[in-house]
């Protein structure tokens, strides 16, 4: 299989900056305005009369990464957070939320696309996987390949409901605070298809890599999964040749289905399987070898997950409505 992704430049990010207020990670994630309850290991989202995250339809939550992806100290600007991307019911906008891990506050921030040199627009994806490395943020993009967004470039915008420039100059993003600009993305250029439905960054492999796999409800269609290698000096993805596209270096057919997310840790991957209504199941898979299926693992829904070699947890989440956690694993501990 010749799996490989083109780097398409978005138009530079740099000109926009000026025309918004630039603010850090580290004071997104300092201004959290909701809070998640419950034990660390099972923390939920706020639900409240007027606010409701744990139920709401019009969101859902899909992928998970941290500040242990974003840099191999695992904080950011002194921060210990997580971030999870949410789509929305109609697949036509994402918002990202900075969850402070030492206040299990949080904060939601959205998408854009820089679409003009002073606009932007909701980003269209379904965002099932989500990888913070360096000041990137990776985005699946189911069809087309991965988004990549700029973690050094978060605008602070005005209060409002439309997304982008209005009429009196001014700029907002459907009531939300932060805006996070798309900078690069990468798109698929086989001329079969493959679904770029979850993500993980893996920091035990050399150069660090990236695994993306496929989910899939019916066994008439491939099962995959696929590994590219990340240039840390770039936070690129590496290439060869003309510098633009990059091949895939790993890929397997794995024939499992229902995968949500998996992640890579020492050469052994572990894959969150839902299973409709019921617990979700962890696989746990040394390639070469029988995948070991652990039953019933996981609370129903089981989404994306990420490592994090600072205590050798896991970390995944579960997107159904009225039952909405991030989830913290030890992964000794996992058969
Ligand atoms: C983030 O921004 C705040 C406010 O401008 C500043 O006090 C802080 O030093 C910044 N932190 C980093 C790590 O840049």
């Amino acid at each position: 299989m010749k799996l490989s992704l083109l780097l398409t430049a978005c138009a530079a990010v740099v000109s926009y900056a000026q025309q918004y207020k630039k603010v850090n990670v580290s004071e997104v994630f300092k201004d959290g305005n909701h809070e998640m309850t419950g034990s660390s290991t099972k923390l939920a989202w706020e639900s409240k009369p007027d606010f409701d995250d744990f139920n709401t339809h019009k969101w859902v939550p899909q992928g998970i990464s941290s500040t242990a992806d974003a840099l191999d100290v695992g904080t950011y600007e002194g921060v210990d957070g997580w971030l999870v991307s949410w789509h929305r019911d109609d697949d036509k906008s994402v918002r990202i939320t900075f969850v402070d891990k030492s206040t299990k506050k949080y904060r939601h921030a959205l998408l854009v696309y820089p679409e003009a040199a002073d606009d932007f627009k909701e980003v269209p994806v379904h965002a099932g996987g989500i990888v913070w490395y360096g000041s990137t943020l990776w985005v699946v993009d189911t069809s087309n390949g991965i988004r990549v967004f700029d973690m050094g470039n978060i605008w602070e915008v005005e209060s409002g409901d439309g997304v982008g420039k209005n009429a009196d100059g001014s700029y907002s993003a459907a009531g939300y605070k932060y805006v996070i600009p798309q900078i690069r993305w990468y798109k698929w250029t086989p001329s079969f298809k493959f679904r770029h439905s979850f993500i993980a960054l893996d920091r035990t492999a050399s150069p660090d890599r990236i695994i993306l796999g496929e989910y899939q409800s019916s066994a008439d269609l491939p099962t995959r999964m696929v590994q590219y290698e990340l240039d840390y000096t770039t936070r690129k993805l590496r290439t060869s040749g003309s510098g633009t596209t990059a091949r895939g270096v790993w890929a397997y057919c794995v024939d499992i289905l229902r995968m949500q997310g998996a992640v890579s840790v020492n050469n052994k991957i572990f894959i969150s399987q839902s299973n409709g209504a019921s617990k979700g199941d962890m696989l746990s898979w040394v390639p070469g070898s029988l995948a070991k299926d652990n039953v019933g693992f996981f609370p129903p829904s089981p989404e994306d997950l990420s490592y994090d070699k600072r205590g050798d947890a896991i970390y995944g989440l579960t997107e159904v409505a009225g039952g909405r956690y991030i989830l913290t694993y030890k992964r000794s501990s996992i058969p």
